[in-house]
């Protein structure tokens, strides 16, 4: 057996200590906004938050995450958006939105952590990949919120 909390509710899961968090969270919690892309840690579209930092889940055993708080998409904005949810609105940045759960746990992880991020840091920071582009808007909405200090 597996204890996990996701979005601060505690989930006692009959499933291996390897399982890789993202089919728990999907398949056995029954959250599926967070997205399975490539599975090798490569494209970004499972991450979530692990005790507050952007994760991979694709790869995260939940063996080890077992005491961890973990958030997913739908545990970001418990009352309302959060400002980078309404940034991501207002500069129009999701096209077929498959990567953009992914995008938002990984822009708000770094917001939290450094809220005036230059485009360099965001570029070394964020390595999701978005196969519709939308990279120039992601940086537009990033920086709005970085001249505002909001994440
Ligand atoms: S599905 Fe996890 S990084 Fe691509
Ligand atoms: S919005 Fe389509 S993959 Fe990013």
């Amino acid at each position: 057996m597996v204890r996990l909390k996701v979005n601060g509710v505690v989930h006692t899961l009959d499933v291996e200590e390897e399982a890789p968090l993202l089919w728990v969270i999907r398949d056995e919690i029954g959250l599926t906004g967070t997205k399975f892309g490539c599975g090798i840690a490569q494209c970004g579209a499972c991450t979530v938050h692990v005790n507050g930092q952007a994760q991979r889940s694709c790869v995260t055993p939940v063996g080890s995450v077992q005491d961890a708080e973990i958030t997913t998409i739908e545990g970001l904005s418990a009352n309302g958006l959060i400002p980078a949810q309404q940034a991501w609105i207002d500069h129009q940045v999701p096209q077929c939105g498959y990567c953009q759960s992914g995008m938002l746990m990984a822009v708000s992880a770094l917001l939290a952590a450094n809220p005036h991020p230059s485009d360099e840091q965001l570029e070394q920071s964020i390595t999701n990949i978005c196969r519709c582009g939308t990279y120039p808007r992601i940086r537009a909405a990033v920086r709005a919120l970085a001249a505002t200090g909001e994440g």
